[in-house]
Formats: structure tokens, sequence, C-alpha cells
């Protein structure tokens, strides 16, 4: 018997607006107000979307339907759904009410931090975008804990590693014995020695920053609302082209495996390749075939636009992912 995603799936790929497809997703190319007429109600899980801000003047800045499009987001995102969508400015200040007054909560705002300036004529230097998070229903947003060494290198915070590396190195110099080292990796309590005579006298719980490091390699760290994330511009495709990371954390926090994702403002297709990496359905719709062009490739792996670690670098790290694993 056919499931929910695969009747979607054949559906999509028989309209007219096909363009692309991979066992989980399907691109669609065309105005994503007349495309989305094509999906039923209620069929989607998440809609992650970064729409034309309507600031800039180039030609993808296109203005929109803007009641039309979010009546049909409405439409077509099930009970428990969100959305997820990218803004600047009035414009986005707009959509969070337009949002609100057809019965989405706002759930949060998060800011990615781009680690630098992208517009140097401006009076102030801005380094970030707003992402905000809506809900209808009874939808979660999940607690994840993210890699902490893969962040860090990610948002070049290099010097952070090396403070990590030696808050370590000074605590684990000032263990006693080996089982006092296992109690320590427990995290619960570390004994505590009378200093005359080496006697263990109480079990302390343990709140060291030292642990805190430990647990943040291990356990990774809480994901949090301001997001660094470098621009990838060295991969750029598209001139608004996001990171992958920052919409691999945004679908991690927003969606579960398995949830039928839309980004109906597409580009070259970034959110789409984050929900082939984690396992969720997708359905992407872009009004330019060149960009269609773009995602297709993207999506099929004929560009890959991963950038390799320098060499110098890549063997300290796997050193160092490998020696945190045995600890
Ligand atoms: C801000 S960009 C998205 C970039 C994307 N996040 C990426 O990483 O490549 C918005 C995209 O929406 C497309 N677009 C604009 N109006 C549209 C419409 N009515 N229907 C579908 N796509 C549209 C533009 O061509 C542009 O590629």
């Amino acid at each position: 018997m056919k499931n929910k995603w695969d009747e979607l799936q054949q559906q999509l790929i028989e309209s007219k607006y096909y363009y692309f497809h991979t066992d989980n997703g399907v691109l669609l190319n065309g105005d994503c107000l007349e495309v989305m007429k094509e999906l039923p109600n209620k069929c989607i899980d998440l809609i992650l979307t970064d729409p034309p801000y309507q600031y800039l003047k180039h030609k993808l800045d296109i203005p929109f339907d803007e009641n039309g499009v979010f009546n049909e987001l409405k439409r077509i995102t099930n009970k428990n759904s969100s959305i997820t969508l990218f803004g600047r400015g009035p414009a986005f200040y707009k959509w969070n009410v337009m949002l609100n007054d057809l019965g989405f909560k706002f759930k949060e705002e998060l800011i990615w931090d781009k680690g630098q300036i992208t517009s140097p004529t401006l009076p102030i230097g801005r380094i970030h975008e707003t992402i905000s998070i809506h809900q209808k229903g009874n939808k979660k947003i999940n607690r994840i804990y993210i890699d902490k060494l893969e962040y860090d290198f990610n948002a070049n915070e290099w010097h952070r590693l090396v403070d990590d590396m030696n808050r370590l190195i000074n605590k684990l110099n000032k263990i006693n014995d080996y089982d006092e080292f296992k109690e320590w990796l427990k995290g619960e309590y570390v004994k505590v020695y009378k200093r005359k005579h080496n006697i263990v006298n109480k079990m302390k719980k343990c709140k060291d920053r030292a642990y805190q490091t430990y647990k943040a390699y291990t356990r990774g760290i809480l994901f949090k609302s301001i997001i660094r994330v470098n621009r990838e511009h060295y991969k750029f495709k598209h001139p608004t082209q996001k990171p992958l990371k920052l919409m691999e954390y945004l679908l991690n926090v927003c969606s579960n495996k398995n949830d039928i994702i839309l980004d109906c403002f597409g580009g070259s297709g970034t959110t789409l390749l984050a929900c082939e990496k984690l396992n969720r359905k997708w359905i992407g719709i872009e009004i330019y075939e060149e960009y269609c062009e773009i995602a297709k490739q993207r999506l099929s792996g004929e560009l890959n636009l991963k950038m390799e670690l320098p060499l110098m670098l890549r063997k300290p790290i796997k050193a160092y992912r490998q020696f945190s694993k045995n600890l």
C-alpha cells in the first residue's frame, strides 16, 4: 500500500511544474503561489523558507502576493506543524504579524551571526539575519545538542579549542588516581581530600568548569538563539545562498525524521540538500529555471560544493575526535 509521501510525490512528478526528483523529494519550477495550489490540504509538517526580503534592487527580490502565499501556507500545513522563515526589516515584522493573525503561535526568534559585515556601505555594520519559528497545534521545538568541535571550527573560534584543552589538562594534572578520574568522568561526584594526609573525607558534586568543558565535547552544546555560522562565499552559486550547516541546525530543531518539508522560495536548494542529509522528505519550489538547475546539480551530487578542510588541519582534528571518543 502506498503511503502518504509516495502518493504526494507521484502526484507532483506528474505536475506541469515538475523539474527533478530524488527518492526523498521533488523540485518544482514556477511561481510558488500557483504551484502550491497543486498541494493537498494539510500535507506539510514544516515550511522552512527564505523569501525575497523586498529591499534589494535585484532580479531575485520579486514582490510576491503575501496574503495569497501565507493563506496557502496555512492551508497546506497540517494540524501540528511549523513555519520557520528568514527575513529582514519591515517585511520580516509584517510576515510575523500576518502569521500570528492566521493563527500560528510565535515561538522563537533566532539570530544568524554571519561573522562578517555583508553591506560595508551601511552606517551600522550588519552581520546578522533574523529567523522566526511559528507553530500550529502541538508541534514541538526539539532540544538539540550540537557538536562543539564542529561548531567552533565552522565559526572560526580556534582560540576556544586551546582554552578548553588547557582547562582540561590543568584539571587532569590535579587528579590523583584512576578511581578519582573515573568518578570525575561520571560527572556526579569528586573526592575531596584532606590536604595534610591525602585522605578522602567527602564526595562533592562536580560543577567545575573543566567537567562542563568535557561534557560540551562529549554530549555537545545546547543549540542557542544566536547561531554563529560563517557564510559559504567560496561555494556561492546563488547570491543569497544560506550555509548548509545553518539549514541542518534549523531542520533538527524544527522537524523530525521523515517529516515532509516545503521550501517555497527554494533558490539553489540549500534547504532541500539539508533534508536529503537528514532523512526528511522535501518539496522545493523555485521560480527561476537557472536556480532549479543548480539545485538539481547540488542534489544529484554533480556539483560538489563541499570545501575540504586544509590538509594540515585534517589530521589533528581527526586525532582529537578519536581522543575525545575514548575519554
Ligand atoms: C532568498 S532566495 C533563497 C535562497 C536559498 N535559501 C538558497 O540557499 O539558495 C529566494 C528565492 O526565491 C525565488 N523566488 C522569488 N519569488 C518567487 C516566487 N513567487 N515563487 C517561487 N520562487 C520565488 C527567487 O528566485 C530566489 O531564488
